[in-house]
Order: structure tokens, then C-alpha cells, then sequence
């Protein structure tokens, strides 16, 4: 089996990108493809998740690997002070694959350094958040019908969502059209508005929703990160900014996709969800076809 990582979307080429939005695509026909028999993932969710963590671990028994791991590492040996360091160590002896989400940026990264076996990075703090940016791809190719030339608005918490971080160096390979709709205090990350400058790629920054939004292909909503927040007077401050309504949705495209990684902390009004451009729901069903053709790319396993 190969050794292959995947700790940031840049570690994928467009090719790669592609291929995988591809066996997304035959996946969601193929289901269940005991392509795994007799394999062992390990599942470490250092920090909360319900989507990420339930949607690999559903990949991997469709895939037909037995699964192991943990959902808080307070139940591991880690409370009794074991270091990050010898658990993935002891861990990759025991599986052929490590998918981990970690509070620390560069925590999967500093684990494929030692690993025995590939790591997946289901999410490191405010950096990376790869497989949602793979399941956002097919999300956008199977409501839009292409990658090229998508006008896409991303509101909310950008500085700290690292779902943002990623998306935007993924499109980055399709000419997209990027619209920044966030606080000051949350806007993108200087590093990622260099990476766009350098590819000569344009976006513009907006404060309120209804400045762009009936141009857009995409609306990409994102929840303020609480838990990024060492203040909690200032999280509540910046929870409720944007909150997308039924009545801002009267004259945007037909074809627009709202699209949000989730969970939502109030930033879509309930009355959206049955809304046509809605698809958020949608888009987590994808997040289990794109994660069983993460693990099988990665591994080099093969219809
Ligand atoms: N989208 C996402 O990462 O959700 P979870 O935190 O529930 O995994």
C-alpha cells in the first residue's frame, strides 16, 4: 500500500483534485466497495466533530476496514501525560491509515514526520480543513456542472474558519471570482490574500451580505469559531453579524448553492432550509462518496 498523507489541500494537484471529485462521483453510485478487507484505519479526533469524524468512519466501514480510535482524548493515555509524539508513534503501529483532527495548527503535519503510516488532517485550529474543501469541490461540480469560473461569496468567520483557508487554495486552480463578506476583526487571513495576489486571482471585500449576493454561484456561509475565541465577550459580540433570511434570497441566481461546512450556530435562519438554493444538508451526504475516495486514493487502492 502507498504512504501518501494529505495534511493541506496544497499537497493535491488540480489532476488530484480532480481525480478525487471523480471517485466521489463513483462512489455515490458505488457505495459500499469492500476495497479495504481486512484493513485497519485509526480515527483520532483530538477535538469535537460530529460530521468529519461520523462521515470517515462511515467511508471506512463502507470501504470495509475495521476502524479504531477515539473521539476525546481525555479517555486515552494522553491524560496521564503521554505526548502527542509517542501516541501517534504507538497508534501507527496498530493501523494502515491515521485520520486526526487536533486543536494545535501543524499537529498532522508533525505527525506524517513520524508516522509508519499515512495521516489525514480531518482539521488542525484555524489552518486546514482539507476533506471538507474536497467535499465542497464535488459539492460545487455536481450543483454547478464545472469548477471553472465560479463566482463564490464567502461570509462569516474567515480568519478563523479554516474551511475558508482551504476552499479558496483549491478553486484557486479554476479562476474563480472570490467575494470576502465579513467583520474587520474577521477577515481573511493576510497569508491567503498574498496567495491569491501572487496568482493574480481578484476578489472584493464586503461588509454586508446584500452587496454581492445576487451574483453569486456560491454562497458560502461559516459559523464564528467560539472556540477559537479567548474572550468570550467578544465571541458574543461577532456570533450573530450575518444571518442569511428567506427574504435575501429573492433575486440571486437560480442556480445558487448555499453551501455552509456546519454546524450552524444560528447564521442561517431555519426558514432556509427549505429553500431551492439550499444544500447544505446535501453537501454532508457528499462528505461520506468524497472521504471513501480521500482514503482509497490515498492508499492506492484500486477498482
Ligand atoms: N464540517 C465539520 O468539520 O463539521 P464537524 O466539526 O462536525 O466535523
Amino acid at each position: 500500500m502507498s504512504k501518501r498523507s494529505l495534511i493541506s489541500i496544497t499537497d493535491l494537484t488540480k489532476e488530484e483534485i480532480l481525480r478525487i471529485a471523480e471517485l466521489a462521483a463513483y462512489f455515490e453510485e458505488h457505495p459500499y466497495e469492500p476495497l479495504l478487507q481486512g484493513r485497519v484505519i485509526a480515527s483520532l479526533f483530538f477535538e469535537p466533530s460530529t460530521r468529519t469524524r461520523l462521515s470517515f468512519e462511515s467511508a471506512m466501514n463502507r470501504l470495509g476496514a475495521r476502524v479504531i480510535g477515539f473521539s476525546d482524548a481525555t479517555n486515552t493515555s494522553v491524560s496521564k501525560g503521554e505526548t502527542f509524539h509517542d501516541t501517534i508513534q504507538v497508534i501507527s503501529n496498530y493501523c494502515d491509515m491515521i485520520v486526526m483532527r487536533h486543536s494545535l495548527e501543524g499537529a498532522p503535519r508533525y505527525a506524517s514526520e513520524f508516522s509508519k503510516v499515512p495521516i489525514v488532517n480531518a482539521g488542525d485550529g484555524a489552518n486546514q480543513h482539507p476533506s471538507q474543501t474536497l467535499l465542497d469541490i464535488y459539492s460545487i461540480k455536481k450543483t454547478q456542472g464545472r469548477l471553472d469560473n465560479i463566482n463564490i461569496m464567502m461570509v462569516g468567520d474567515l480568519k478563523y474558519g479554516r474551511t475558508v483557508h482551504s476552499l479558496l487554495q483549491a478553486l484557486s486552480h479554476f479562476n474563480p471570482t472570490f467575494t470576502f463578506v465579513s467583520p474587520e476583526e474577521l477577515q481573511m487571513p493576510r497569508e491567503y490574500t498574498m496567495f491569491l495576489d501572487q496568482l493574480g486571482i481578484s476578489y472584493t471585500v464586503k461588509r454586508e451580505i446584500d452587496e454581492a449576493i445576487n451574483e453569486a454561484d456560491i454562497v458560502y456561509m461559516t459559523r464564528v469559531q467560539k472556540e477559537r475565541y479567548s474572550d468570550p465577550m467578544e465571541y458574543e459580540r461577532m456570533k450573530n453579524v450575518y444571518v442569511l433570511k428567506n427574504s435575501m434570497l429573492e433575486n440571486v441566481k437560480p442556480t445558487m448553492k448555499i453551501l455552509h461546512p456546519l454546524p450552524r450556530v444560528g447564521e442561517i435562519e431555519q426558514e432556509v432550509d427549505a429553500n431551492p438554493h439550499a444544500y447544505y444538508f446535501n453537501q454532508t451526504e457528499n462528505g461520506v462518496y468524497t472521504r471513501m475516495a480521500i482514503i482509497s486514493y490515498l492508499l492506492g487502492v484500486k477498482k
